[in-house]
Order: C-alpha cells, then structure tokens, then sequence
C-alpha cells in the first residue's frame, strides 16, 4: 500500500466530514461525504445528491473526482468516505470504477463515520483485476478499421 501520511489523513478527514453534512439526502436520509488527494498533494471534497428520480442520484465520491478534474487533478492516490456508521461504508461499484479511472491498484480507500477511520484497502483490494485506460489504450494499438 502506498503510504499516506497522518497530516493527508487528516485533511481528508476534515473534507470529507465538512462534505456529509452538506449531503442532499432527502430520501434515503444517508448522508456520505467524500474527499480525494490529487497528486498535486490537494484535496478536493463531494457529497452525495438524491434525486426525486432515484436512479438519477448519485454518490459523494463522484462529486468529489468531478470537483478534483474542474480543478485540473488528473490523478488520485487516497480517497476517504464518510458515511454514517455503524456499518462500513465501502464504495459502490460503481465508484470503485469511477476511482479506477483516475488511480491504480495501489490508491489507498478509507472508511469512517463519525467515531473515527474504521477500514483501509488498497483500490485493488476493492476491484481485482479491474478495467482501466490503459486497457483501452491497449486495445486502440489493435483495432480494426
Ligand atoms: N452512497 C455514497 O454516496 N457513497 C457510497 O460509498 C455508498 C452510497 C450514497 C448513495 C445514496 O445517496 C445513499 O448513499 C444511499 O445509498
């Protein structure tokens, strides 16, 4: 695991606490705040936001890539969700692929609620064997006409 230093967790806690009480959860009243390190050392925050069309919410590590790429970070190496406990609140599917795009198998995905840091994994821990750009670069040297 690449390492993650105690003044990073820190801040990403911070962000990410500050992110899940803005959560838009009208519906399933799950607040999650995230926040991601860029690889410029900064870290950019988001919460999830529901929709009255469910399908159409969508989750506080979105926000968080998306406010990490408006501000020109292109790489991720940490990423901690705060959900509201007791139970672990891992990264969907969804945005297990969603942090693939911009981080490999080594980007360090934290758990906690509001008692503290509960869980650490790796991205590869999380999404083994998993589908990234450099597939699809991969797969363009050989593609037909
Ligand atoms: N949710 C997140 O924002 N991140 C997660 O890691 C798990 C789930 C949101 C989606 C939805 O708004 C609510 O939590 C309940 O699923």
């Amino acid at each position: 695991m690449s390492h993650l230093a105690n003044a990073d967790l820190q801040r990403l806690l911070a962000a990410a606490r500050s992110a899940r009480a803005q959560a838009y959860v009208p519906y399933s009243h799950f607040a999650v705040g995230a926040a991601v390190l860029d690889e410029q050392g900064r870290v950019h925050a988001g919460c999830n936001v529901e929709n009255a069309s469910y399908p159409q919410g969508w989750c506080a590590e979105a926000s968080a890539l998306a406010a990490m790429v408006l501000a020109g970070g292109r790489r991720a190496t940490a990423v901690l969700v705060a959900g509201p406990g007791p139970a672990t609140t891992t990264p969907c599917g969804g945005c297990r692929q969603k942090l693939r795009e911009f981080g490999d198998d080594t980007l360090v995905v934290i758990a906690a609620d509001p008692g503290g840091i509960r869980h650490t994994w790796t991205l590869g821990q999380l999404l083994p064997e998993s589908f990234g750009p450099e597939a699809l670069a991969a797969g363009q040297q050989h593609s037909h006409p």
